[in-house]
């Protein structure tokens, strides 16, 4: 059982993840109207030299594909996932705004992401489509236990967002964690409560709440980048999740 990890790399995931929230606190701040995307990747870079960090997503390349060209990963509005930023995107008041990213510490992984509303707020749906993905995480975390199938996990996460009107994607999914960026096992956002596989402890788990306000059916504008394909919103919250002898802790939240 590999995708177990052993005390010692706990302990480093267990710091990864406080830097990794460490980080993705400060980068929340920038989310300002007139930043210019590009910034924030710069900030995130020097955050990780700060931080003695690699950047995983910064190169990044799984079969064949073209390496991903920055370490954040950035969506605005209707943009899915791994989109990166680029210099002519200026944030702008109410758009939705994704940042997403993967850091290796001491050579284990941690990733998280969150979405918000930039400046002021004027169309609820967009409120409801961040809440929703924040409490559609938390609220599947809380089932997180040793012998707790996935397909807990994946319907609950299915249900509560289906109960706002909104949709989950299909094609991403959530992923185990460790050396390696993308483990054992796949948690989708949808699915049956019997199926796939039971929680272990000491498992490292990514969940990723995929919410969009449309359909869901997810375009690619390069070989990266996705977009909704009928113009809805997109958002997403994720968090990197240990299962314990008695629940769970969640690696990527800020020293309290
Ligand atoms: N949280 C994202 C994922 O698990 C991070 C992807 S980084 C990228 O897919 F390099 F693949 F873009
Ligand atoms: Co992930």
């Amino acid at each position: 059982m590999g995708f177990v990890k052993n005390a010692e790399d706990i302990t480093k995931m267990k710091q990864g993840g406080k830097i990794l929230a460490e980080i993705l606190s400060g980068l929340r701040k920038m989310l300002v109207p007139g930043r210019n995307c590009l910034d924030l990747e710069k900030e995130f870079i020097k955050l990780c030299a700060k931080n003695k960090v690699v950047p995983t997503c910064k190169g990044y390349s799984p079969h064949g594909m073209p390496p991903f060209p920055t370490g954040l990963c950035v969506s605005i509005n209707n943009q899915s996932v791994h989109c990166f930023p680029k210099k002519e995107i200026i944030l702008k008041d109410g758009d939705v705004v994704t940042v997403d990213t993967v850091i290796k510490y001491k050579g284990l992984n941690v990733d998280a992401a969150f979405s918000t509303v930039v400046g002021r707020e004027t169309d609820p749906l967009k409120r409801k489509l961040v809440d929703t993905a924040k409490s559609a995480l938390y609220e599947t975390i809380a089932e997180v236990a040793p012998g707790v199938r996935i397909g807990r996990i994946s319907n609950k996460m299915q249900k509560i967002v289906e109960s706002q009107g909104l949709n989950v994607l299909k094609d991403y999914a959530g992923h185990g964690i460790g050396r390696e960026m993308h483990e054992y096992p796949e948690i989708p956002c949808y699915g049956s409560k019997n199926d796939g596989p039971k929680l272990v402890e000491g498992m490292t788990i990514c969940i990723e709440a995929l919410v969009c306000t449309g359909d869901d059916i997810v375009v690619n504008d390069s070989e990266w980048e996705t977009r909704m394909a009928d113009d809805g919103y997109f958002a997403q919250a994720e968090h990197t999740i240990l299962v314990t002898k008695d629940g769970y802790e969640i690696l990527t939240l800020k020293e309290k």
